[in-house]
């Protein structure tokens, strides 16, 4: 949450900062600011709303060879040009961007900023005015910047400016991720390589409690006590026409488009040089060790958790408890003797994900990230790491990556069953394979869905999904993917449990999404609709091939019984994303959300 990008060099930098912003919209986008500085001094522009917006207000005519940008998601205080990131002291010397949230900046405040008038409501403008205090009490920034860093509690990720060094830019990072970038004749700084792809492919990753002094031609990494640490840098290797919309009118769109290609590299990446599927033999290891498995995960991960704990229990046969991690953070469950957790996060940075990371690891358990983000926070500080291979999401909407979860765990569940001298009676990489073909058949299928969305959702105010077993969490998945981006309530619901309740919330023409896909549950879950139906419900039901009936809307082909999670998404992603558009909806950057959720 939050982007922060930074350049010093003998280019100008306003549109580096922008291109960068832009770059990490993703993160955040109810405000936007720069801050560059010259020999005249620091000119912050910033804007309530877009990048666009903050591109439009930016004077033209400002040269200059340093700066600092944010693109922000509210925490303390609302979207506003005031709460904006650049925050400045009051002298006008400091000018700070700032990811995270500082959970004693009341503390901090009332002791040492009595006698200072704040601008805005933010917890950032506390760290600037302190570092501020601390130069006037007879501190060089360094020490200032130190010493501030001492006193914050809670995460963040900083890059400020002192108007009498306009060579320097000093950063520092705890918990909120943070890298600098390396060039020839500058140096940069970015929450996420992305931003910076434009400049440079070289990176250095920090680490918490880490402080970095950053000029143009070098970039001196240390702790809080002053101790040098040296980092080799790391190749991003990132394509940037990954991060282009390319034709596309939308990420959502390209993303979902990207399916079929992302399974193949998957099964291309976890095959070994036999055809088998593989995975790292201490991964495999950990999971025989294990006597049970912890999931631990939020919102679109948390659902491909709970149709992985359907693989790893009917495959590996190993017990698998899902959690969401906000929840599992403060009221943990007894735990079984030899527990491995595993985490699953799209991104890596979910700090209510890491917050249970750091928990477990404390008290000695082993960890497992699941992850596209190779470096990340998670992946970094698991025992274990398996990658996604899904390629940058940049929509706020997960798509590719629910795909890719599901299809890594699929595999880690085969490896775990072969390894224990369990014969599955399928062959998974076939199986993945035909996944794939029926990924594309759904994709060319757009017209279809769009009608379908049209048909069910144009003017209704609610829907609600419902399937059994596996096709309950796909439900639970359809059900966050269309509220979150159409706003229209949406709700998944086991089929049986909606009697005991939910029904009553039915009226003449609500409509009813269900999910046919699993033959052992097929005459309950038609029964189900049945009884909406008969309460007026508008039933769309999406079956699979070999259970069809002809009262359905949409048959998807034939695949492996475990794996229709796989398919029977996107149906469920394509009409969102009609319901979306038809409603005129930002569709890659729904209101309010973020795709990195750095705070807790
Ligand atoms: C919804 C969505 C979110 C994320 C959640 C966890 O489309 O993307 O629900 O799944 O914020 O994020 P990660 O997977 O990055 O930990």
């Amino acid at each position: 949450m939050c982007g922060i990008v930074g350049y010093i060099g003998s280019q100008d930098s306003k549109e580096i900062l922008l291109k960068g912003l832009e770059k990490l919209e993703y993160r955040g986008y109810d405000s936007a600011g720069i801050a560059v500085m010259n020999d005249n001094g620091v000119q912050v522009f910033k804007e309530k709303g877009r990048i666009a917006d903050l591109r439009n207000i930016v004077d033209e005519d400002v040269m200059a060879n340093t700066g600092i940008g944010h693109t922000r998601w509210a925490t303390h205080g609302v979207p506003s040009k005031v709460n904006a990131h650049p925050h400045q002291s009051t002298s006008g010397r400091f000018t700070l961007v700032h990811n995270g949230v500082i959970e004693n900046y009341d503390i901090l405040k009332r002791e040492y900023l009595q006698g200072v008038t704040l601008k805005s409501d933010t917890d950032t403008e506390i760290i600037v005015q302190l570092i501020d205090l601390f130069v006037n009490e007879g501190s060089t920034t360094e020490e200032a910047f130190r010493k501030t860093l001492t006193l914050l509690k809670g995460s963040y990720a900083l890059a400020l400016l002192d108007v009498e060094n306009n060579e320097t830019i000093f950063v520092a990072k705890n918990k909120s991720p943070l890298l600098v970038g390396l060039g020839e004749t500058f140096n940069v700084v970015a929450s996420d390589a992305m931003a910076m792809l434009q400049v440079t492919d070289q990176y250095v990753e920090l680490m918490d409690k880490e402080i970095v002094i950053v000029t143009k031609n070098e970039v001196k990494i240390q702790n809080l006590n002053g101790d040098d640490i040296s980092r080799d840098p790391y190749t991003a290797e990132l394509d940037a026409s990954d991060i282009e919309k390319g034709t596309y009118p939308h990420y959502m769109l390209k993303e979902i488009d990207e399916q079929p290609l992302v399974m193949r590299k998957i099964i291309q990446k976890y095959q070994n040089d036999r055809g088998d599927l593989t995975i790292d033999q201490e991964i495999v290891d950990a999971m025989n060790d294990a006597d049970r498995i912890y999931i631990i995960a939020a919102g679109t991960s948390y659902h491909a958790g709970l149709v992985g704990k359907q693989f790893i229990e009917k495959m590996a046969k190993v017990p698998v408890e899902v959690h969401i991690s906000s929840e599992f953070g403060y009221n943990m469950p007894l735990l079984s003797e030899k527990p491995l957790f595993i985490f699953i996060s799209q991104s890596g940075e979910t700090a209510d994900s890491r917050g249970v990371l750091v928990n477990v690891k404390e008290m000695g358990h082993k960890a497992l990230t699941i992850t596209n983000v190779q470096g990340s926070t998670l992946s970094r500080e698991a025992d274990y790491t398996l990658l996604l291979y899904a390629g940058p999401e940049i929509a706020v909407a997960s798509t590719k990556a629910y795909t890719a979860q599901i299809a890594v765990l699929s595999i880690l569940a085969e490896v775990t069953a072969k390894s224990r001298g369990i014969d599955l009676d399928f062959n998974l990489v076939q199986e993945l394979g035909i996944v794939a073909n029926a990924m594309e058949v759904l994709c060319d299928a757009k017209e279809e869905f769009e009608e379908i969305s049209r048909k069910f959702l144009s003017t209704t105010r609610n829907a609600f999904f419902i399937g059994r077993g596996i096709d309950f969490y796909v439900g639970l998945e359809g059900a966050l993917k269309l509220k979150e981006i159409s706003y229209i309530q949406a709700e998944g619901f086991a089929g049986g449990e909606l009697k005991h309740g939910t029904i009553a919330l039915i009226e003449n023409g609500t409509p009813v999404i269900a999910l046919a896909t699993q033959e052992s549950v097929n005459l309950s879950i038609r029964g189900n609709v049945k009884e909406v139906v008969a309460r007026g419900a508008n039933p769309c039901i999406i079956s699979m091939k070999g259970l069809e009936t002809e009262e359905d809307s949409f048959i998807i082909p034939e695949v492996n019984g475990l794996l229709t999670p796989l398919i029977s998404v996107i149906p469920l992603q394509l009409i969102s994303y009609y319901a979306a558009l038809h409603r005129e909806c930002d569709v890659d950057k729904p209101r309010n959300l973020a795709k990195s959720v750095t705070v807790e």
